[in-house]
């Protein structure tokens, strides 16, 4: 596997991450608005939580892309072409990855991406165990950052990058164009991208999904308090921060908060860091699109909706887009 977050990795790389973790802390925690990376959500116990989300009555994107996929997947496979590279970003739950993996015909390989050492490796035992003969070639990277895709055993008529979950809303708009570009250099001229997006819809909805009734997502949220504590030894009390989300309509997108509810500071790397009460800590924006903002996005860096899938209460869509990159238009 090729890994530039491995566990064993020298100790150099460890220490690299743990200071690149530091400074984004702190440089969030300075701005006017503090705020921290959603990336750094998923250390083992977040990537736990996470998937308890993924299964609670509130929060209905995995359902929903899933009966998306289970329903169209002629039509997608179809997309796809025989011989297709599909290069995955995040290969997290793999349930909608096999049932894309079950359906295409002679792939070349597949190529799971993932920051998480312990989940590729899973991932990877797993489906190598059920999909004899398939060439799976694990990274282990940080795929918002640049990496080299390894060389394959053999051609693939096209690349076709899988970005499930509408991971793609947790992107500020400007570093989701930039993300959009990246990915379009990633699968090439006339490569693919097949990408979940959630839908704008009623903000009760929405409302609820990020407030489940069991406070896991609360939970989801204080654990990065508890990782900074941790692994930066900072003295974060957790029982003096809330959780808080709501929808921003005119911005679009769902914001998550940690609310200090007293005045209080807080000690990282000899530096105090004062909050107020009431005094926010950004954690994460979700964004909810209009069929037409993604196009105009997607547009904007050359890549052209050729399909859209959806489901009867049009909650969320999967699309299939090609790269229109140096073709003759
Ligand atoms: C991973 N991502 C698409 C999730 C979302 O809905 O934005 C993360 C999440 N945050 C709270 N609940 C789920």
């Amino acid at each position: 596997m090729s890994c530039k977050e491995d566990k064993q990795a020298p100790s150099d790389d460890l220490k690299l991450r743990r200071d690149r973790f530091r400074a984004e802390v702190l440089s969030g925690l300075r701005k006017s608005q503090k705020e921290l990376p959603s990336k750094y959500f998923y250390d083992e116990q977040g990537s736990r939580l996470f998937e308890h989300i993924c299964a609670l009555d509130e929060y209905y994107i995995p359902r929903t892309e899933a009966v998306i996929m289970e329903t169209h997947i002629e039509e997608i496979i179809e997309r796809l072409g025989p011989n297709v590279l599909l290069i995955e970003y995040g290969s997290g739950n793999c349930a909608k990855t096999r049932i894309l993996l079950s359906h295409l015909r002679e792939p070349a390989a597949y190529m799971p991406i993932d920051i998480s050492q312990e989940q590729l490796l899973c991932t990877t035992r797993e489906l190598a165990a059920d999909y004899h003969g398939l060439e799976i070639i694990p990274v282990c990277a940080d795929y918002t950052s640049d990496f080299e895709l390894p060389v394959l055993k053999r051609p693939s008529a096209r690349r076709v990058v899988y970005f499930p979950g509408s991971t793609i809303g947790n992107f500020d708009t400007i570093p989701a164009k930039h993300f959009l570009e990246h990915i379009a250099g990633v699968c090439g001229p006339s490569g693919g991208l097949l990408i979940g997006v959630d839908l704008k819809k009623d903000p009760d909805v929405l409302h609820y999904a990020y407030n489940d009734r069991q406070g896991v997502t609360a939970a989801f949220n204080l654990n990065l308090l508890e990782r900074i504590n941790r692994e930066l030894n900072c003295d974060f009390q957790l029982e003096w921060f809330e959780h808080y989300a709501f929808y921003n309509p005119r911005e679009g997108r769902v914001e998550m908060h940690l609310v200090s509810l007293r005045d209080q500071t807080v000690h990282l790397d000899g530096m105090t860091i004062p909050f107020a009460k009431s005094e926010s800590i950004w954690t994460e924006s979700s964004y909810k699109f209009s069929l037409d903002d993604f196009q105009q996005m997607a547009a904007g860096v050359g890549f052209k909706v050729e399909r859209i899938w959806t489901d009867e209460r049009q909650w969320f869509a999967i699309q299939y887009l090609v790269n229109t990159a140096g073709a003759t238009l």
